[in-house]
């Protein structure tokens, strides 16, 4: 489908363009009011990730609330472990909880893995079509997939973590397990991606959320290279990798063959563009607490980071948005963007 909004894709294909595109990472969710009345009358955010045409719903939300560059498709990562046989749950005002865990190389064996892992999310897909059937080419929609690191943190894990010392200490006794994992998720990821492409989606994004618990030589040895298979799988849709606080390997991340490098609030611009060059397109970055500022100052610091950033740049947060983050400041922050001229 011809897509009449197309700065997004044409700043990812390493256009120049006449402004720099804005989405949020987060945008569907709880900062608008639509989405928490929506939430409340459901039984759960599982029910709303897995009916495809509520989850489109909350992808437009903020596309007509907001006037985004771009939409993304209301999911989560957690949807892959539980594709691969690992049932998440969400806790109320606490998170996702998983009730069985990777613990053993059995564990591991038991997995389901690629194809008959990506055919259990169907309901992924059927929503990613109704959205883009929904949006009439008005602007992308970009599909998503947690990085192998992170999802694998997930798994064993459990739940979140200020450490991730369970997740950390298999890379470190178990290597050779920890690989056996990292490469199932990878499979699955790929073909899920490939689905979610098929869908309709015309970019993706990956998220590696825990880069910052690994150590440099740690991501190197066990996230690099599962995200380079990412990377070079995927060639009909640009991606977008966010490793967020993996400042410390830049130079390998800079190395995937990615279109976009997402860049968290801890990068200075002027870093970033020294380690990357002036032509790498980057995404984000500024700080999502400064949306509590005042309107005049988000305008101040908005134009700044572009101008610091200086081209080849996607306006996002550093991270995706706090959910009690004042409406009004989000769109003081995307109309900054949608009236700045280079
Ligand atoms: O707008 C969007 O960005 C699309 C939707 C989206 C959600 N989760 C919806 C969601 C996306 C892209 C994600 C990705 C995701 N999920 C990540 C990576 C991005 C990041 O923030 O680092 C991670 C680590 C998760 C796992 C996850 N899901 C956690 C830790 C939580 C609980 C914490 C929280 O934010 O409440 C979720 C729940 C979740 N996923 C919500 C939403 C809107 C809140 C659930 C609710 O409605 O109660």
């Amino acid at each position: 489908m011809k897509i009449h909004n197309d700065l997004l894709l044409r700043v990812a294909r390493g256009e120049k363009t006449e402004r720099p595109p804005v989405w949020l990472m987060r945008q569907a969710g709880r900062i608008l009011p639509q989405y928490r009345s929506l939430r409340a009358s459901l039984s759960g955010f599982k029910e709303l990730v897995e009916t495809p045409h509520l989850a489109a719903e909350v992808s437009l939300q903020p596309v007509d609330e907001l006037g985004v560059d771009a939409a993304i498709i209301f999911s989560d990562i957690l949807v892959i472990p539980e594709a691969m046989g690992l049932p998440y749950e969400m806790i109320e005002k606490k998170g996702p909880n998983f009730p069985r865990t990777i613990q053993s190389s059995l564990d591991i064996q038991n997995l389901i893995e690629g194809e008959n892992a990506a055919d259990e999310l169907g309901y992924v897909y059927k929503a990613v079509e109704i959205t883009v059937n929904e949006l009439q080419g008005k602007i992308p929609l970009i599909g998503f997939a947690g990085a192998p690191w992170t999802i694998f943190s997930y798994m064993v894990e459990g739940s979140g973590s200020k450490t991730f010392s369970k997740a950390k200490k298999l890379l470190y006794k178990e290597p050779a397990l920890a690989h056996q994992l990292m490469a199932k998720i990878t499979a699955t990821t790929i073909q899920y991606l490939k689905r979610k492409i098929a869908a309709g989606v015309s970019i993706v994004q990956v998220f590696d959320s825990w880069a910052g618990v690994l150590s440099p030589a740690q991501y190197e040895t066990f996230a690099i290279p599962y995200l380079k298979q990412i990377c070079e799988a995927i060639t009909a849709v640009p991606v977008i990798v966010f490793a967020r606080g993996a400042w410390f390997a830049m130079e390998n991340i800079n190395q995937l063959d990615c279109a976009v490098i997402g860049l968290d609030w801890n990068t200075p611009p002027e870093v970033a563009r020294g380690e990357l060059g002036n032509q790498r397109v980057v995404q984000g970055n500024l700080d999502p607490c400064f949306l509590y500022a005042s309107g005049e100052e988000i305008t101040a610091a908005t134009k700044e980071m572009i101008r610091k950033f200086a081209g080849h740049h996607i306006v996002n947060l550093g991270h995706g948005v706090y959910p009690d983050t004042p409406l009004e400041n989000v769109k003081t922050f995307v109309n900054t963007v949608k009236e700045f001229k280079y």
